[in-house]
């Protein structure tokens, strides 16, 4: 029995976790700021890193005492390495550090786009899984779509070029006026929405694997600003309700909205699948919550669609025990001196092991 401790402060989501042999969760605690951030309709980096700096000595030690497990009983310390914002992840890696040293265990940094493919690893399931698989990692501040052929082997097939899909998300709703986070809101309002009410674009639908959301964002814009006097440009976002164009239904806006980027991101998914000769489709990240999307994706895919339960879909610790369990049990070790990388890319375990990538 291999007993991981987790730690991720990429984003907004103070969480550490206790994980065995990958898969069984002995706890999960996330502190959540979202209401600290909601008055600036995101996240607010500076803000983030002192909400980490409290809540993380806490969250570890409730962690640790959910799963009733001493630190002196866990194998190794697995720490959001990144991608993600600099100051909120040199808070995680430096208590991760610090328990390093101060217990002697072995440190191991994650990737957190790995985290998020690992939710699936914690996700209930009937039969084992049979590689390759394709995997959406669809969050805030990531669309990707990657062929997984192994544990901790990946090819990244394509990216966003511009907005990642939560973040198309979260824009398009504070332009509407729906508050923060985006995509919950987005999601309530599109449910007495007509989705075929306005035709958004499908940007690049059967050009490649990579997305790009920003001339949505562009058309929603256009659709909802009151017509102007041609003297002035409008402001491209935070329009209040009071100033939409008149006669604007916002739940049919949030509905079409929602309907390009799920009709987007499935059809894309669907076919980085089709030619991979993927067994499964997975869908991970904060925007895998959407019913839409999970109901488009199980509705069109040819082959088995699974998704995290809601709880694993945002930012959480579990993830990244479990991804880091996988790292563990292959060998792979960093040293105490390990740098954060707010930008790093995925990388296969083999070349982050055998490049001086770590
Ligand atoms: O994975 P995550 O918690 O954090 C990042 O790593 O970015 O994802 C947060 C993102 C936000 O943009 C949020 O608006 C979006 O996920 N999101 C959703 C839904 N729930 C969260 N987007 C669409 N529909 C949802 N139900
Ligand atoms: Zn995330």
């Amino acid at each position: 029995m291999t007993l991981i401790l987790g730690i991720e402060t990429s984003c907004d989501e103070t969480a550490a976790a206790v994980v065995e042999d990958g898969e069984t969760i002995l706890s999960n605690i996330v502190a959540s700021q979202i209401a600290l951030h909601a008055p600036y309709g995101g996240v607010f980096p500076e803000v983030a890193s002192r909400a980490h700096i409290e809540a993380i000595g806490p969250v570890v030690a409730e962690a640790l005492e959910q799963a009733r497990v001493p630190l002196d009983d866990i194998d190794a310390i697995a720490v959001t390495r990144g991608p993600g914002l600099a100051g909120s992840l040199l808070v995680g890696m430096n208590y991760a550090k610090g328990l390093a040293l101060g217990a002697d265990k072995p440190l191991v940094g994650v990737n957190h786009l790995e985290g998020h493919v690992y939710s699936l690893w914690l996700t209930e399931r009937g039969e084992p899984v049979r590689f390759p698989v394709v995997c959406l990692i669809v969050s805030g501040g990531h669309s990707e779509i990657v062929a997984i052929t192994d544990h901790g082997e990946y090819t990244l097939l394509g990216s966003t070029i511009d907005d990642a899909a939560g973040e198309a998300f979260d824009k398009v709703a504070r332009l509407l006026g729906l508050g923060y986070p985006g995509g919950p809101a987005i999601e309530r309002a599109a449910r007495d929405g007509n989705p075929q009410a306005y035709t958004f674009p499908r940007a690049m639908l059967d050009e490649g694997y990579n997305f790009s959301f920003s001339g949505l964002k562009t058309a929603v814009l256009r659709a909802v600003q009151p017509p102007h006097d041609g003297k002035r440009e409008p402001k491209g976002e935070g329009l209040t309700p009071d100033q939409l164009a008149p006669g604007v239904n916002v739940a049919d806006v949030a509905a079409s909205f929602q309907a390009a980027v799920v009709d987007v991101l499935v059809h894309k998914t669907v076919r980085a699948a089709t030619e991979y000769g993927a067994t499964e489709i997975w869908i991970a990240g904060g925007v895998s919550a959407n019913q839409a999307l999970r109901r488009a994706m199980t509705e069109r895919s040819p082959i088995p669609v699974r998704t995290p339960p809601l709880s694993l879909c945002v930012d959480n610790a579990a993830m990244i025990a479990s991804a880091g369990y996988f790292r563990y049990i292959q060998g792979y070790r960093d040293d105490l001196d390990l740098d954060i990388r707010p930008m790093w890319p995925l990388l296969s375990i083999k070349d982050a092991m055998r490049r001086e990538e770590r």
